[in-house]
């Protein structure tokens, strides 16, 4: 049963200053911490000597408001007479008001790109996403892989389809926010990306969406139809995991010099494969793998089911192991030729044909987790008091998050553009037009989140470099961007694709 709030003055509260009595004030309430005192992770002894005073600012910069949520169901036990708290506590799910702090359209600037329904597509998946996240952060933590109940839960909500973009397979699905299939285009899926990095847990979010939505795609646009009839469903309702294995210990960035071998048997029905594969997300848990392996005829993309001879084994990297990144080998693994993605000896097409989406993906995720970041550091800035003074108070602190915000921006709005060349052009025009834009914009979001990592760590002080208090999402980014700078295509990679594909359309008769 909820406690019965009382109303009491300040006075009254000023005389509970002893540790067999002690209460404090922050933002107008009451919390009588005697009892809590001697468990505060930051000593009792403080606690108690701040007895009977009004604490906000002290609290607020020594705490997340994640903190005070938390305990106030145990310690609050009234409020101050005729006052009435002036900090506000979101609502999970609500958008933030904080300037800067979501992509301008839902800061009530116009946008020719959004309605109604990506408005309402957004405010489902916060809110579904605000009841996922306290399980995200113990998994996180705990290095726990998403459980499939989780992933079951998300493929009925629509969350996994909604990754994958418009296309048949979303046919007869049910979508977040009640999105009819057929009006889904490539601005909700940019929404859902943004969502999904906005729970703020880098391993546990490409633990439940990097691997299908980058190793789903080889199946339902190259798989023949019964693999696309069965296949697809299963991984877009959550009950199979699939992810994408191309790279290898001999080869990442030169995907042309894979070294796995498929050698098809006597009677020409199956492959026979045999090597190693490295790095690949969600393959500790997935139950399909589609492999980039080379045949007589040259790189060929297969369809590969978890059975004897494949092994996964975790690999641990700078996020959590709740990614489900690792090494896979495969010895003598037994495949169906039914199973080719594609036409044998054109597995770099059906590569190559991925890696657009994939690239636009991760810069929709990159570009909202470097804005989260932003909106902590102005949240810090507004709080921290040093030298008698906020911290925003200080030019210096002001010029860095100037920077932030004018490096965000442009990188925000340059995806939104290319988001609308992707749901006008035709596939062929997209492909021939959007692979160097994606592929530079790649790179110049992961150099702003770079910037921006960079300062915030400065901004937050020694809390930029401690895992658990307010640089918490600081700590984590600092350890994480980097993981979109060499994922699907690494910097130096990207800005040659880029420049590479501009000087195709140079034209010949040009001069300075
Ligand atoms: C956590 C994690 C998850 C991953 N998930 C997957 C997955 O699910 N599936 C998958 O198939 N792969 C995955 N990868 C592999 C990833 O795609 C590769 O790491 C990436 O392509 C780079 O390859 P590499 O690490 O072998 O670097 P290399 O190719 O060895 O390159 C090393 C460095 O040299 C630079 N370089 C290379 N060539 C050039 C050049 N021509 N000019 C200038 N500089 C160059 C690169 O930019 C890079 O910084 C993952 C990797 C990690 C770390
Ligand atoms: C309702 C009242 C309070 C509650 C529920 C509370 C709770 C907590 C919790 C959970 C932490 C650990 C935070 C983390 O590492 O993430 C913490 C740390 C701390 N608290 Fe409190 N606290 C309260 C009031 C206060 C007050 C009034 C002070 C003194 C101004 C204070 C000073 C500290 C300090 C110094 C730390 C350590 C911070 C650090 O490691 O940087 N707390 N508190």
């Amino acid at each position: 049963m909820p406690k019965e709030l009382k109303v009491f003055t300040r006075a009254e509260v000023a005389k509970h200053t002893s540790e067999d009595d002690c209460w404090i004030i922050i933002d107008s309430e009451v919390y009588d911490v005697t009892t809590f005192a001697d468990m505060h992770p930051g000593g009792a002894q403080l606690l108690i000597e701040y007895g009977g005073k009004d604490v906000t600012d002290d609290f607020y910069g020594l705490h997340r408001q994640e903190v005070i949520v938390k305990y106030a169901p145990r310690l609050k036990i009234g409020t101050i007479e005729n006052e009435s708290p002036k900090i506000a506590i979101p609502k999970p799910g609500d958008l933030s008001k904080v300037p800067y702090a979501e992509p301008s359209y839902w800061m009530g600037f116009k946008s020719p790109y959004f309605n109604e329904s990506h408005t309402k597509f957004r405010q489902a998946l916060r809110e579904l996403y605000a009841d996922v996240k306290p399980e995200a952060l113990i998994s996180e933590e705990l290095n726990k892989a998403p459980t499939l109940e989780l992933y079951k839960f998300l493929g009925e909500e629509g969350v996994l389809a909604s990754q994958i973009g418009p296309g048949p397979w979303l046919k007869g699905l049910k979508l977040p926010g009640g999105i009819k299939p057929e009006n889904f285009d490539y601005f909700h899926e940019m929404i859902a990306h943004e969502e999904t990095a906005r729970v703020g847990t880098p391993g546990f979010v490409d633990g439940i969406s990097s691997g299908y939505s980058i190793g789903l795609p080889p199946v339902f646009n190259f798989g023949p139809p019964h693999l696309k009839e069965r296949v697809v469903p299963e991984v877009l309702l959550g009950r199979k995991r699939i992810c994408l294995a191309i790279t290898e210990p001999y080869t990442g960035s030169d995907v042309a010099k894979i070294r796995t071998t498929a050698k098809l048997t006597p009677d020409g029905k199956h492959f026979i494969v045999n090597g190693v594969k490295k790095w690949i997300t969600n393959g500790t848990f997935s139950d399909y793998f589609s492999v980039a392996v080379r045949t007589e005829k040259g790189i060929t993309m297969l369809f590969i089911e978890r059975q004897e001879g494949l092994e996964t084994k975790g690999i641990k990297t700078s996020y959590s192991s709740a990614a489900g990144t690792s090494y896979i080998t495969f010895e003598n693994v037994k495949v169906p030729v039914e199973n080719i993605l594609g036409k044998e000896g054109q597995g770099f097409q059906v590569i190559m044909y991925n890696f657009n989406h994939e690239r636009w993906y991760i810069c929709c995720s990159i570009i909202a987790s470097t804005r989260m970041i932003i909106e902590e550091c102005m949240k810090w800035a507004n709080q921290r008091k040093v030298f008698g003074k906020r911290l925003i108070d200080q030019p210096v602190i002001r010029a860095k998050i100037g920077a932030m915000i004018s490096s965000l921006e442009p990188v925000q709005n340059w995806l939104e553009n290319i988001t609308y060349q992707m749901c006008n052009m035709p596939y062929l025009e997209q492909s021939q037009k959007l692979a160097g834009p994606i592929a530079l914009l790649k790179y110049q979001a992961t150099r702003v989140a770079h910037n921006v990592s960079d300062d915030a760590c400065q901004i937050f002080g020694g809390r930029g470099i401690t895992k658990t208090g307010m640089g918490r999402s600081i700590e984590s980014f600092q350890r994480t961007y980097k993981f979109a700078a060499i994922l699907g295509g690494s910097e130096e990679i990207m800005s040659d694709l880029g420049v590479r594909q501009a000087m195709k359309y140079f034209p010949k008769n040009a001069r300075l």
